[in-house]
């Protein structure tokens, strides 16, 4: 059977393509996820395309991916900057972890500069508009190639 990689994403990404656009672009999360769909497709992997406002559902989520998925592509969103739990459940999750940021943070208000994920993360990218997900998606299938 195909690996499984979950794509996540934490607040306010189901506004993407309306929220910001001159930050976030003028694609949604549904583009983003097609676009996802297509890669895995071709990778031959598995996908769940996932979101949430609420942390404890991201956690949920994640816990769920210790059985069920071989890697995690994640935008934490405004969780990336604040959420221990965030960072103690991706430590409880064996696989490979991309941590994804439409913009770069880095750029921007000094409190986007600190990620709790990125203390677990195996890889960042930021500011590579919504390509980043494909990005990450292709870097976790080639981190589980059997
Ligand atoms: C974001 C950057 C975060 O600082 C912000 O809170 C987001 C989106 C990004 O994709 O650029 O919601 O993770």
């Amino acid at each position: 059977m195909a690996r499984t990689i979950y794509i996540l994403n934490g607040p306010n990404l189901n506004l993407l393509g309306k929220r910001q656009p001159e930050i976030y672009g003028h694609e949604t999360l549904a583009d983003v996820e097609r676009d996802c769909g297509r890669l895995a497709a071709e990778l031959g992997v598995g996908l769940r395309f996932l979101q949430s406002n609420h942390e404890g559902q991201l956690i949920d989520w994640i816990h769920e991916a210790r059985d069920e998925a071989a890697g995690i592509v994640m935008n934490p969103a405004a969780f990336t900057h604040t959420s221990v739990a965030i960072l103690d459940a991706l430590k409880a999750f064996d696989g490979p972890v991309i941590e994804v940021h439409i913009s770069n943070v880095h750029q921007r208000e000094s409190f986007r500069h600190h990620s709790y994920v990125s203390l677990r993360a195996d890889g960042v990218i930021a500011g590579c508009g919504t390509e980043g997900y494909c990005l990450g998606l292709r870097r976790v299938a080639s981190l589980t190639a059997p």
